[in-house]
């Protein structure tokens, strides 16, 4: 059974870093990985010192990667319902339609929801070839709230549903039998979202929040587990990474370590049933090499 995991958190955090760290754990474990980004920023190259793109790409004999475009995804998706919509719209209706496909591309949400197709669609596809997917989450993209939509949508497309099959019903009244290809449209998007649903909703998927040892941080992680709770969607594991080392002696830090202590006592006493990973922050900035001493620590 294909394991998920998905991880969110803030912009430079260590979703990137940790995902990768992960997705090498897991081959460590001799499971078939497929690390996934959605981060517009395409870090995941940095990190493992190889270039991957929007094709799979191997990794090592157990890990493959994917960098998945948000844009791109969003164009083809639109694209798509332009292909459906010229073919049952009369040329005249066509045009304004058009306008607003194109309005389309850059309004809020068309990159959430053609992520979201290409998240399900790699999850459906390749959920025989691997043992694990994991996806580091674009900061800016609420992917993780996206988790919680597909509930929604589907009873949204139950209703379009119903709509449709009427109007087709009163034009098989009239005599005017024909395949309707809004109707079968709009019922592969609600198997879609079942799809998704089922998915996302597994015992296998989780989500892991990665945050910093601050009082901030802390305060949004609150927000985060108390969002994704209430949309039943709950949270697996929260890791703290770049905590100082301790052992620093320069009074400098002293204060500093000692608030960063008191941010991770809070973590672990409000969330004491949770898994709760600590990273210490590296010397150095991620690369191929020093990432496997963050791998060591998982
Ligand atoms: N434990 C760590 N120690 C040192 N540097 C880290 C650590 N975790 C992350 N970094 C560095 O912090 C920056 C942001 O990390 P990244 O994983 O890209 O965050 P995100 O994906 O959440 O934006 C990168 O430069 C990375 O090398
Ligand atoms: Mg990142």
């Amino acid at each position: 059974m294909l394991k998920v995991e998905f991880y969110g958190g803030k912009g430079g955090v260590g979703k990137t870093t940790l995902s990768s760290a992960r997705a090498h754990y897991y081959t460590k474990l001799g499971k078939k990985t497929l690390l996934v980004s959605t981060d517009p920023a395409h870090s995941i190259s940095d990190v493992l010192g190889i270039q991957v793109g929007s094709k799979l790409k191997s990794i090592t004999p157990l890990l493959d990667a994917i960098e998945i475009d948000p844009e791109e995804e969003a164009n083809l998706y639109i694209d798509q319902i332009r292909r459906d919509l010229n073919s049952i719209l009369s040329p005249v209706v066509l045009e304004d339609v058009n306008k607003q496909l194109r309005a389309a591309r850059v309004m809020p949400g068309t990159h959430e929801a053609s992520l979201f197709d290409k998240m399900i669609e790699l999850m459906d596809l390749h959920k025989d070839v691997y043992d694990v997917m994991i996806f580091d989450t674009a900061p800016t993209g609420h992917t993780l709230r996206l988790l919680t939509l597909p509930e929604l949508l589907i009873e949204w497309f139950e209703g379009l549903i119903k709509k449709r099959e009427k109007i087709v019903k009163l034009k098989a009244m009239l005599g005017l039998k024909e395949d309707d290809p809004i109707l079968a449209r709009l019922k592969i998007r609600r198997d879609t979202f079942l799809k998704a649903k089922d998915m996302i909703r597994s015992d296998n998927t989780s989500i892991h929040l990665v945050m910093n040892p601050e009082k901030m941080p802390l305060e949004e992680t609150k927000k985060a587990m108390k969002y994704l709770n209430d949309a039943h969607q709950p949270v697996a594991e929260i890791i703290i990474n770049k905590i100082l080392p301790p052992d620093i002696v320069e009074p400098f830090f002293k204060n500093k370590i000692k608030k960063e202590q008191e941010v991770i006592a809070e973590v672990k006493a409000i969330y004491s049933y949770l898994k709760i990973t600590e990273i210490y922050l590296l010397d150095q900035d991620m690369d191929a090499d020093s990432l496997f001493k963050i791998v060591e620590l998982l």
